[in-house]
């Protein structure tokens, strides 16, 4: 009888990313998805380590697990393993805390599953695995299983750039981008399987610079190039950047590339000098906008999203002040925000003038609040104009589909559902602060 494998993902793409390709790894176990965690016989925790928040939520669910698996008759196993973030950093402390948990693995790791389920199966062997192994795990992944018409394809991962706020160079490890060659073959074995938009993924994905076939480092902005002669990919895009990195390539694909959606994540955490320098940002508020200007002079119709840290140690007023300054000068179409979240091990969490909490909290309203806008701004500017909408979801209403917008936002429409997973040409009729309503104009079939 196959197994039945629920995963639980927390925290970023990447991660959904890797969540997948463990099942990958797993199918030829026998191992098929279920949605029910109370039917699992292997239960995976891919976790976040980046706010401290995302990690209190594993060791709740882990704490349920526990009875789950102490609920089951006897015979039947319950296998608990955690991965991802929280796993690489935090390993020992996971197995130590909590000795019912099977196997911990790093994001680094998990080809080699098998082995750890194998070893797990035989009564007590608890398993830690967070090595970064010399051999890419790329390497060593089964074929990706059909994804959808939208799919992530991870092209880079890890992280050198050593913000002082983040975790992810110490659970991720160093800067690694996949060969041009093996990229192009997963791409073309998701259209395959019926993929038109793909979304490239790494940590610092613009800092990609993978081996070419003609044994040149390329950059991001070539391999998009190449990625869009693939016949049957449609639509491209990229997450998630750093400013120091958006090459001069990359901003020419923006002008270049019909199939680049006219969309960019670009994390620019703080408008304030001092603390961008705090942060190890290497670069300043004016840098960035002088990099937007540039993106914009490529593709004017570039719609953009950020990512804002509040109450970064030692963030005064005038900081924020500053922060709120350039949200206003640039103007984005959606943005995420946190508020400062000390995470052990990393060089801002040992920082002097640890900003109180509510000053945390009033300044994250402040700047929800002005992003809101912006969002509902851009939201309705979109009313009026007709865009190629990819439909992959069913709406929670009968006769309705959910799909993207070229620009990320969320369109709602009625439509019949033999249009899910296809793309559609919309009329954009209403706005909302997170969603657009629309009609149908045209139909197309997604190739
Ligand atoms: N505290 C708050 N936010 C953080 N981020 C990363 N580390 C922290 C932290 N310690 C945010 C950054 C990053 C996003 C993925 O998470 O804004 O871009
Ligand atoms: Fe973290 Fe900075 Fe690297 Fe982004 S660029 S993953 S915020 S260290």
């Amino acid at each position: 009888m196959a197994k039945k494998l629920f995963i639980r993902t927390y925290g970023c793409q990447m991660n959904v990313y890797d969540s997948a390709r463990m099942a990958d790894v797993l199918a030829p176990l026998g191992y098929a998805a279920t949605e029910r965690v109370e039917d699992a016989d292997m239960v995976i925790l891919n976790t976040c380590h980046i706010r401290e928040h995302a990690e209190e939520k594993v060791f709740s669910e882990l704490g349920r697990l526990r009875l789950l698996k102490q609920a089951k008759p006897d015979g039947q196993r319950l296998i608990i393993a955690v991965a991802g973030c929280v796993a690489q950093a935090e390993g020992e402390e996971i197995l130590a805390r909590a000795p019912y948990v099977d196997i911990v693995l790093g994001p680094q790791t998990y080809h080699r599953l098998p082995e750890m389920v194998a070893k797990a199966s035989r009564a007590g062997a608890q398993v830690l695995d967070t090595d970064f192994p010399a051999e890419p795990k790329f390497d060593h992944l089964p074929p990706q299983s059909v994804q959808g018409p939208s799919a992530f394809l991870s092209v880079q991962e890890g992280c050198d750039k050593f913000c002082s706020f983040c975790v992810v160079p110490y659970t991720r490890g160093g800067e690694y981008s996949r060969p041009v060659a093996a990229v192009l073959a997963e791409a073309r074995s998701l259209v395959e399987g019926g993929t038109c938009e793909i979304t490239l993924l790494g940590q610092n994905v613009n800092g990609y610079h993978g081996n070419g076939p003609d044994g040149c480092g390329w950059g991001l902005g070539r391999l998009i190039g190449a990625l869009a002669d693939v016949p049957g990919i449609e639509r491209i895009r990229y997450t998630t950047s750093h400013p120091r990195d958006m090459g001069e390539d990359l901003i020419a694909a923006h002008r270049d590339i019909p199939q680049l959606m006219p969309f960019l994540h670009l994390p620019v955490q703080s408008g304030s000098d001092r603390i961008l320098a705090q942060m190890n940002r290497q670069h300043t508020a004016d840098d960035y906008r002088r990099l937007i200007d540039r993106l914009r002079t490529a593709q004017p119709d570039l719609a953009l999203s950020s990512d804002f840290i509040v109450g970064f140690p030692g963030e005064s007023d005038a900081d924020f002040e500053s922060t709120l300054g350039l949200i206003r000068d640039i103007g984005f179409a959606q943005a995420y925000s946190f508020k400062y979240s000390p995470r052990p091990g990393t060089p801002a969490a040992a920082m002097e003038d640890q900003v109180a909490e509510d000053s945390k909290d009033e300044r994250l309203a402040a700047l929800q609040s002005l992003i809101a806008a912006q969002a509902t701004a851009f939201n309705q500017g979109c009313v009026g104009r007709s865009f190629d909408v990819l439909l992959d979801r069913p709406g929670r209403h009968a006769g309705q589909l959910i799909g993207r917008s070229p620009y990320m936002q969320s369109v709602f429409v009625t439509a019949p559902e033999s249009m899910l997973n296809t793309v559609q040409r919309l009329e954009m009729v209403a706005a909302n602060p997170n969603s657009l309503a629309a009609n149908l104009v045209e139909r197309r079939a997604c190739a």
